[in-house]
C-alpha cells in the first residue's frame, strides 16, 4: 500500500514528532481558548511545500436562473507551493479542488469569515489529532485555524468539509465542501485518464425556495431521517451534461450529499467499472450492474466512450431503490459524446499494490468492539446508547496505539418505535478494509435490493450499515495519539449526536 517514497517521509515525520515537539503537541488544547487555533508547530518555513489559506465566507452565485442563490463557500488561495495546486471550479459554491502530492508538508490557513463558528476537518486524510478539526478546535467569526500535515495517504479522492458540533448539517447545506486529490508514483505510472480526461463529480441535492434560495429542513423529522433535497446538483451547478471525446474516462464521484444515498448504474446497462473507492485505487478493477454511494463515500469508474456513436449520449442514471428518498428514478450526469479523439488509453488490469492486514491478526479478533446503532429517548440517534460529548471517551472507546482492531457496526436494535435506518458510518483519521456481513433474515429481502452494488473491496473510511445489518471493518490505529471521532455520515443524525469519541493512546 505504501511506497517507499512514503515510508521515508514518514519515518522523518514521525522522528520529528518525538523530537521534542510534544512540548507544543499540547498547544492546540491551549489555544483552544485563546484568540486563534493553531495546530502544533510541525514544520519550519523551509519544510513546507505547500501553503493555502481557506476562507470561509458568504457569497451568492448563479445556479438557477433568475436570482443568485446565496451560499457559504471556501474561497482558495495559494501561497506558496506548486502552481496547479489549486484548482478553482467557476461558477460553482464548491471550494477549490486541492492538487496534493504524496510526501508533501502542507500548512493551511483556515480563515472564517462566516457569521458563526466552524473547523474544517479533512475527511479520509490521516492526519494528526491536531489538524483533524474536531469540534472543540472550532474558531469564532474572525479568527484563523492553522493546520499543518505530511500527506501520508495514497493517490486518491478525498474531502473538505466543515465540523463545528450540531451545524454540520447547515453548514454543509450552504456549500462548504470542497475536494482533495491525492496522486501518488504507484497512480503516475499508470496509464490512467489525466486532466481533462479525469473528471470530478460531486452530487448533492438540495431545496431551493421561489426566490432561489436554499432551505434546510429544520423539522425534527427531517432530522430523524436525514434531510433530502429535490434538486440534484452537480459540482455545485444544475448543469448536467457533460461534453466528452471519444476515448475513455476517470470518473471521481463524490456522495456529497448530507443523507442520501445513490443507486447509481449506466442508464444503457453498460456495466460499471469501478476502479476506487475512498481510500483510493483498488488492486484490480471491478465490475457491477449499479453501486450504492452513501454520503461521503467515494467511488472512481472507469469507462470508454471510444466505440459510442457521435451525439450519443450516455446517462449516470439513480435508479428506483428501496432507501430513504429513493422512490424514483432519475438522471445523475450525462455524457454526451460529441468529438473524435485521437488518444485513449486501455483500461489497466492492475491498478495498484495493497498490504491488507490479516483479521486473524486483530487484537480482538475473536471478540470485535461493538458500535450498536439505535434511537434512543426523544426520537435521538445515539452509538451504544451514547451521544456526543464534545471531550467524553468512554472505557471501550479507548485504543492502544499501533493495535489492529475489529470494529463491529450493529444496525440491528432499532429502538424508538423499531424504525431502523441505514447509517454510513465514518471513523476519522484512517482507513480500513470492510471484513465481513451479517443480515438478519427479516431484512433480507430490503437488502437483496441494494447488496450487489456494495464495494467492499479495498479501502474505506465509511461504510454503509443497513437495516439488520452487523458490519465488520479491520483497522489498524497507527502512528498518531489523540483524541479522534467516528460518526453515521449521514449530516442530521450526526449533527443530532451520533458522533463519538475515540482516544489513542501509547
Ligand atoms: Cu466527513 Cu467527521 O466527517
Ligand atoms: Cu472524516
Ligand atoms: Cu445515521
Amino acid at each position: 500500500m505504501k511506497s517507499n517514497r512514503l515510508s521515508l517521509s514518514r519515518r522523518t515525520f514521525i522522528k520529528k514528532m518525538s523530537a521534542g515537539a510534544s512540548a507544543v503537541y499540547l498547544s492546540p488544547f491551549l489555544n483552544a481558548c485563546s484568540q486563534s487555533g493553531k495546530a502544533y508547530p510541525l514544520f519550519s518555513d523551509t519544510e513546507i511545500d505547500v501553503e493555502i489559506r481557506l476562507t470561509a465566507m458568504r457569497d451568492a452565485v448563479q445556479i438557477l436562473s433568475g436570482y443568485p442563490t446565496d451560499v457559504w463557500r471556501y474561497k482558495g488561495e495559494l501561497i506558496r507551493g506548486p502552481e496547479n495546486t489549486i484548482e478553482h471550479i467557476q461558477d460553482s459554491y464548491l471550494g477549490p479542488i486541492l492538487h496534493l502530492h504524496q510526501g508533501q508538508n502542507i500548512r493551511i490557513h483556515f480563515a472564517n469569515q462566516l457569521g458563526e463558528s466552524s473547523i474544517i476537518h479533512w475527511h479520509g486524510l490521516h492526519v494528526p489529532e491536531a489538524a483533524d478539526g474536531h469540534p472543540r478546535l472550532v474558531i469564532s467569526p474572525g479568527e484563523e485555524y492553522i493546520y499543518e500535515f505530511s500527506v501520508l495517504d495514497r493517490a486518491g479522492t478525498y474531502w473538505f468539509h466543515p465540523h463545528p458540533h450540531g451545524r454540520t448539517g447547515p453548514q454543509v447545506n450552504n456549500g462548504l465542501a470542497g475536494l482533495i486529490v491525492i496522486h501518488d508514483l504507484e497512480e503516475a505510472a499508470l496509464d490512467l485518464p489525466r486532466r481533462t480526461y479525469d473528471l470530478p463529480l460531486v452530487i448533492q441535492d438540495r431545496t431551493f425556495d421561489s426566490n432561489n434560495q436554499f432551505i434546510y429542513g429544520g423539522t425534527h423529522m427531517d432530522q430523524v431521517m436525514g434531510f433530502l433535497g429535490d434538486t440534484l446538483l452537480i459540482n455545485g451547478q444544475l448543469k448536467k451534461t457533460y461534453s466528452v471525446e471519444t476515448r475513455s474516462y476517470r470518473l471521481r464521484l463524490l456522495n456529497g450529499s448530507n443523507s442520501r444515498i445513490y443507486k447509481i448504474a449506466w442508464s444503457d446497462k453498460t456495466k460499471l467499472t469501478v476502479i476506487g473507492t475512498d481510500g483510493g485505487l483498488l488492486e484490480k478493477p471491478i465490475s457491477k450492474d449499479y453501486i450504492i454511494l452513501a454520503p461521503a463515500q467515494r467511488t472512481e469508474l472507469w469507462i470508454d466512450f471510444s466505440n459510442r456513436e457521435l451525439g450519443s449520449v450516455l446517462s449516470l442514471i439513480n435508479e428506483e431503490s428501496a432507501m430513504p428518498g429513493g422512490e424514483n428514478e432519475f438522471p445523475i450526469v450525462n455524457f454526451s459524446v460529441d468529438s473524435q479523439s485521437g488518444s485513449s488509453s486501455e483500461l489497466p488490469q492492475k491498478l495498484s499494490k495493497h498490504v491488507l492486514n490479516n483479521p486473524q491478526e486483530a487484537v480482538n479478533a475473536t471478540d470485535p468492539r461493538q458500535f450498536v446503532l439505535q434511537m434512543g429517548m426523544g426520537m435521538s440517534w445515539n452509538i451504544n446508547g451514547q451521544s456526543f460529548e464534545m471531550e467524553g471517551v468512554a472505557d471501550d472507546e479507548r485504543i492502544r496505539l499501533g493495535d489492529l482492531e475489529m470494529w463491529e457496526f450493529n444496525n440491528q436494535a432499532g429502538g424508538g418505535m423499531g424504525m431502523l435506518l441505514p447509517h454510513p458510518m465514518h471513523i476519522h483519521g484512517l482507513q480500513f478494509q470492510v471484513i465481513s456481513r451479517n443480515i438478519d433474515a427479516r431484512y433480507r429481502e430490503l437488502w437483496e435490493t441494494i447488496n450487489d452494488g456494495l464495494v467492499d473491496e479495498g479501502w474505506h473510511d465509511t461504510v454503509l450499515v443497513m437495516p439488520g445489518e452487523q458490519v465488520q471493518v479491520l483497522i489498524r490505529f497507527e502512528d498518531f495519539e489523540g483524541l479522534y471521532l467516528y460518526h453515521c455520515h449521514n449530516l442530521e443524525h450526526e449533527d443530532m449526536g451520533m458522533m463519538r469519541n475515540y482516544r489513542v493512546v501509547a
